[in-house]
């Protein structure tokens, strides 16, 4: 009986919230599942979505480096492929979020460089804050890197409707023949739930 009293609500609520949800209901840009990994860092590495489409999951077991066993220098770029709306301009933030886990002992230091974000085609605006990680030890912990791109596309046509966001990214621990340590990056969430029609 509840639920039935609820539900009646709902429907009056949504009667009368018509006009407004319809124009909000613009195709939403989602990740299309055509993923790409290329360089040694993302041996072996795979990627998830939500329900929606709109948060990618990727996993990378063999992305970190090690001294004095090596490899002391690893890289990995990732390509997520998003499909926007043909004919509707999309705006929003996309959220990216890498972790992973740093162990330098003193005199070594650890780099996350190079972490940059190609979108291919180049259409519309990007802006994109990306932060290098850089830890000098003594250090030992698990660490966040939060990257933030916002855009504003407007596919003009069917054919440049997908768009690859390409994140790069590069391990290496300095000196390279230093005393034992090691920096991995176990994940990278890309979230594109933030979009709004322009
Ligand atoms: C996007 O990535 C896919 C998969 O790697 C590739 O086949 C396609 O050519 C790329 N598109 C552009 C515009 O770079």
């Amino acid at each position: 009986m509840k639920y039935l009293a609820a539900s009646t609500l709902l429907l009056k609520a949504t009667a009368l919230a018509g006009p407004i949800l319809e124009a909000r209901q613009q195709t939403p840009a989602v990740f299309t599942g055509v993923s790409s990994f290329r360089g040694q860092g993302c041996e072996g590495a795979t990627v998830t979505y939500d329900s929606i489409n709109q948060v990618a999951t990727v996993t990378y077991p063999n992305y970190g480096v090690v001294i004095p066993s090596g490899p002391r220098e690893e890289s990995c770029s990732t390509t997520l492929q998003v499909r926007f709306p043909v004919g509707q301009c999309t705006s929003g933030t996309a959220f990216g979020t890498a972790t992973g886990t740093v162990n330098v002992p003193s005199g070594v230091t650890a780099f996350f460089s190079a972490r940059d974000y190609a979108i291919q085609p180049t259409i519309g605006q990007i802006t994109d804050v990306s932060p290098n990680g850089q830890w000098a030890g003594p250090r030992s912990e698990d660490y966040t890197l939060q990257d933030n791109i916002g855009f504003t596309l407007t596919p003009p046509n069917a054919q440049n409707n997908l768009v690859n966001f390409t994140v790069f990214g590069d391990l290496s621990l300095q000196p390279q023949n230093g005393p034992v340590g090691s920096l991995t990056n176990r994940q990278f969430v890309f979230d594109i739930r933030t979009q709004i029609p322009c």
